[in-house]
């Protein structure tokens, strides 16, 4: 498979109203439009006859029709021209789904599964969308390395002075990378900490796994006291979806939620989603403000000085490349 055949979240729900919109994967644009009916359609940004781009037209009943000289197309890609009615001009059009909120797009007719994102349990906190000025690479480096967290973030993640005494744990399958690790939190915000019941020196656990088709990580995060008796009031779980817009940008979509031990409906976290909602934002847009600084977005590893965190690098890279590009495995040399 090819990176089109695997489904990518590429815009929310809201973002598709009667107007086309222009989306970009992998290099490839897209119209995505929402028909009068309500049906949805996805197509090769480019209209077949002189190459306008369909998401400048209109919606007209249950097609899209091109600004320039009115042809217009279904859902299925299936286009009429009005000067030539006996023409046929059809344009590529791609599978297209709603879901959680979200439009997801892939190849017509690929035989990839949709991923499994239902949260029994958790309440849903939001739903974020970041474009982060790195290739899908890097930007999953970050998000699949926890030493950051001492100097990047605000909330998640361990104290740097105390770096050395976190755990890393790697657990590789042929189809996705889990990592785990535990250590000394890092000192947080005094009301989250009370809202938490989290505490100096308690232990940050941080457990994922990433999957590879399509490219995305489901984090769990939670404290506990060290002797693990007691444990933070609030869980997390993300799901990180990398969307790679070309060879130079990659679009981070966030899918958060939270289960907490307190009493009431949904343990009161109605009450407090606008605050974690921004918690979580400013904690990807802490990735986002890092990434600009890098001083090379080869992503290339060989050659750097990496650390005891950084195995899962070579890890993802690997099924990135099988799994998610559809290339061939390194040769055994090369390993
Ligand atoms: S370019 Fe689209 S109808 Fe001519
Ligand atoms: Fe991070």
């Amino acid at each position: 498979m090819g990176i089109l055949d695997h489904w990518h979240p590429v815009l929310k729900s809201s973002d598709v109203r009667r107007k086309p919109v222009a989306v970009m994967i992998a290099g490839q644009p897209l119209a995505v439009f929402r028909t009068a009916s309500g049906g949805l359609g996805a197509v090769a940004d480019a209209c077949p006859h002189r190459k306008l781009k369909l998401s400048a037209g209109t919606v007209v009943g249950d097609r899209l029709r091109c600004a320039y000289h009115g042809w217009s197309y279904d859902t299925a890609g299936n286009g009429e021209s009005p000067g030539t009615p006996k023409m046929s001009a059809c344009t590529t059009s791609f599978d297209i789904r709603e879901d959680h909120g979200l439009i997801w797009v892939k190849s017509r007719g690929s035989q990839a599964t949709f991923p499994d994102v239902s949260m029994p349990g958790y309440l849903p906190i939001c739903t974020l969308i970041h474009t982060i000025p790195a290739p899908l690479e890097l930007t999953v480096d970050n998000f699949n390395e926890i030493e950051h967290s001492g100097t990047v973030h605000a909330t998640f993640g361990y104290d740097l002075d105390r770096m050395h005494e976190v755990s890393v744990r790697f657990e590789p399958t042929e189809t996705t990378v889990r990592v785990v690790n535990a250590g000394p939190t890092k000192r947080i915000n005094r009301f989250f900490g009370l809202l938490l019941n989290v505490r100096r020196g308690d232990l940050f656990h941080d457990d994922w796994t990433t999957h590879f088709s399509p490219v995305y990580s489901v984090f769990d995060h939670w404290w506990t006291s060290p002797d693990g008796s007691r444990e933070s009031m609030v869980r997390w779980r993300l799901y990180v979806f990398f969307v790679p817009i070309d060879g130079r940008t990659t679009r981070v979509v966030s899918l958060t939620y939270a289960k907490s031990r307190y009493p009431g409906p949904a343990g009161c976290l109605r009450l407090v989603r606008w605050l974690l909602r921004r918690k979580i934002d400013e904690e990807v847009q802490a990735d986002v403000d890092m990434l600009y600084h890098l001083a090379d977005y080869d992503p290339g590893i060989e050659g750097l000085k990496l650390s005891r965190f950084d195995k899962v690098l070579g890890l993802t890279r690997e099924r990135i490349k099988t799994i998610y590009r559809g290339e061939s495995a390194l040769p055994l040399a090369a390993r």
